[in-house]
């Protein structure tokens, strides 16, 4: 500190002074705002945590359960599951492969409409020795299915879905690459030379009437008794795709059963 004597008195410059206290006050406000954030997250934490426990996240089908406890589902499957943000959509897929297998439902798996492979990467953990065939542009729409689209589907562009590709889906996916039989291209050309295949399970993601309709022309035939197809987004905003659904529910004996998963899928399962 400078001091600046003069006749007896000591003379201090106003910038000279410290204040004491001035320091503790300028921490104040950033000690309560780190104690305000801590209180928050863990607030935050517990509303997550209780909500989780009462409101489903935490659910999981008593077979489900059973299973992991007996360690019949394997890590892999376990880690998918818990990033998978749609529960029952995933649990309704694996209590349908338990029952296919149960059943001894002959045929492959399909997936039409992959993108980055998040639904296939479920199917295939659940039954990884089933030969499963993926079907997409893994470019996104194309612009002749979008054409006829109408409502919320008619503002999707080609742009949608476009930001995959083959190899993203085959790391993402991983497993077992001798099962896994990739058709890349426009659905259904794509289908050439696969007319001898059978089904067991075949789940359509591909959001879009053109698809949606080529799709159970191609697999309804192929399916084979007690195998189910799944049909994504059966929602108002895929007007396009619940017309080709109810179309063709109209000319087959199986009825369709709505799933009460984050985005309505609608399935079914063949007659003996
Ligand atoms: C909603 S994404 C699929 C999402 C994926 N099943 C999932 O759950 O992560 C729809 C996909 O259908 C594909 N698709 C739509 N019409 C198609 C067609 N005619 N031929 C091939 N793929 C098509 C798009 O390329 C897009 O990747």
């Amino acid at each position: 500190m400078v001091t600046v004597l003069s006749l007896n008195k000591v003379h201090l410059h106003k910038s000279d002074i410290q204040y004491p206290t001035s320091n503790i006050s300028m921490h104040l406000p950033i000690f309560y705002l780190i104690n305000f954030s801590i209180i928050l997250s863990v607030l935050i934490f517990l509303i997550k945590y209780l909500w989780d426990m009462f409101f489903g996240e935490n659910y999981e089908p008593p077979a489900w359960e059973h299973a992991r406890k007996e360690g019949r589902i394997t890590s892999e499957l376990l880690k998918a599951s818990r990033n998978y943000p749609d529960k029952i959509r995933l649990y309704n897929f694996w209590l349908q492969i338990q029952r296919i297998n149960k059943d001894k439902v002959k045929g492959d798996f399909a997936e039409l409409g992959v993108y980055k492979g998040d639904s296939a990467l479920l199917i295939h953990l659940m039954d990884p020795d089933r030969t499963f065939h993926l079907f997409d542009t893994f470019e996104g729409f194309a612009g002749k299915d979008l054409q006829p689209e109408t409502g919320k589907a008619a503002t999707y562009s080609t742009k949608n879905f476009a930001d995959t590709s083959l190899n993203k889906v085959l790391k993402n996916i991983g497993g077992n690459p001798d099962m896994l039989k990739v058709h890349s291209g426009y659905f259904p050309q794509s289908t050439v030379g696969l007319e001898e295949i059978s089904y067991a399970l075949v789940n359509m993601d591909a959001d879009l009437y053109n698809p949606t309709k080529a799709g159970l022309e191609y697999f309804y035939p192929r399916l084979s008794a007690g195998g189910v197809i799944f049909i994504h987004d059966y929602n108002d905003k895929w007007e396009g795709l619940v017309k080709a659904v109810d179309e063709f529910a109209a000319t087959i004996p199986e009825k369709l059963i709505l799933v009460p998963d984050l985005d309505s899928t609608v399935m079914f399962v063949k007659n003996q």
